[in-house]
């Protein structure tokens, strides 16, 4: 193994420390073109082995659209795994390479999920060990129609901030944010970590259509939504940039500030999107949303900062930072109905999947 990743790697990219092959993953700026070469290494020498040979199975941890994570201890050395695995039958090798790889990159960051540097393929799966997380993940701790304490999410806030700062920096954008994406440490979000990168993509990555769409979605990404009957959208082909993101953080923020989603879709067949759209171009005249007035102005200035309309009008996701320090919801008067008649047509948060091509 070590001799492949040698012959592949050129001089600038693997050094020799102590006598072991090490791959230098280059400057932070250009994190992208190195995951392309990790792929390639990864694809030589991805070992082969069956799942109950090597792990015990405890049980099924997650599940998501595109595998399942099962809690497993590794045979040999008892260590307690989450173990991502996928499906052969529906996953591209490729692909999988890719989800592994940028996972493998981004790990080292202390609010992204932590990898063991295990890959393999069995007859059925693909797969790789993460670190468990023993908490449960952002999902699960919202209540619907009341949300989680403003504390908490401002301390999950800023954790997904850095995370999602060092994800740009790397030239990569996530574009699956949501709670179900935030595992948790512990039930007061003292600790927690963004997972799940299949579908993290190198910024410029262009996509000519999506197939379906989810509330975390920004307007331009909606946008590119094949209508019925229709192979492909009008709209030309978009560029993934890290603003996607930016989007579905504040979308993010809405939902566990409040339990609701703040609308089903950006497109003008949503009423309380075309609603938020309607003042958010003209805030001085239009009045505030109903769903929007439990925030303080400055809240509110940074939700029109990270769902600006326009991607390039967007601000990166640490602009939250300056926002921690004040209040974000309004306290409650006695007997005030927050708008709830409105708000009841509004659903609460339900775990997602993207379908995105
Ligand atoms: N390292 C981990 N430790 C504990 N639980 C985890 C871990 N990784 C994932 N999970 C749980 O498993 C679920 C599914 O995992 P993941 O999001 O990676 O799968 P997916 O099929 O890519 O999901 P999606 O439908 O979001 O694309 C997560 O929502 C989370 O609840
Ligand atoms: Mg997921």
């Amino acid at each position: 193994m070590k001799e492949k990743i040698s012959s592949t790697c050129n001089d600038q990219t693997h050094k020799t420390v102590q006598g072991r092959a090490m791959i230098e993953l280059g400057p932070v700026e250009d994190g992208s073109s190195h995951i392309e070469e990790l792929m390639e290494l990864t694809a030589q020498c991805l070992s082969r082995l069956e799942i109950k040979e090597h792990f015990n199975v405890i049980k099924e941890i997650g599940r998501g659209k595109y595998g399942r994570v099962l809690l497993v201890t590794h045979r040999c050395r008892g260590t307690p795994m989450a173990l991502k695995v996928l499906p052969k039958a529906s996953t591209q090798l490729k692909g999988f390479l890719r989800e592994y790889c940028i996972s493998l990159r981004l790990s080292s960051h202390p609010c992204i999920v932590g990898l063991f540097g295990i890959a393999f393929q069995s007859n059925e799966h693909y797969g790789f060990a993460q670190e468990l997380v023993v908490g449960r993940d952002l999902f699960a701790i919202i209540k619907p129609r009341v949300g989680i304490s403003e504390s908490v999410v401002k301390r999950c806030a800023v954790q997904i901030a850095s995370a999602l700062e060092f994800i740009h920096r790397l030239g990569l954008v996530h574009r699956d944010i949501k709670p179900e994406n935030i595992l948790l440490l512990d039930t007061q979000c003292r600790h927690v970590k963004l997972a799940d990168f299949g579908l993290t993509q190198k910024r410029g990555t262009l996509i000519c259509y999506i197939s379906s769409t989810l509330p975390y979605m920004a307007p331009e990404l909606c946008a590119m939504v094949a209508e019925d009957g229709q192979e492909k959208p009008q709209a030309p082909p978009l560029s993934i940039q890290p603003s996607l993101d930016t989007w579905a953080f504040g979308v993010l923020l809405f939902c566990i500030l409040t339990g609701f989603f703040p609308w089903e879709h950006c497109t003008s067949t949503d009423s309380f999107y075309e609603e938020f759209a309607e003042w958010r171009q003209d805030t001085e005249t239009t009045e505030i949303p109903t769903q929007w007035k439990r925030f303080t102005p400055a809240c509110l200035e940074m939700f029109g900062k990270l769902l600006a309309l326009e991607p390039n009008d967007r601000s990166t996701a640490d602009v939250v930072k300056g926002y921690v320090g004040k209040e974000w919801v309004k306290p409650k008067r006695p007997n005030e109905s927050e708008g709830v008649n409105a708000m009841a047509t509004l659903s609460s948060p339900c775990r997602s999947s993207p379908v995105l091509q």
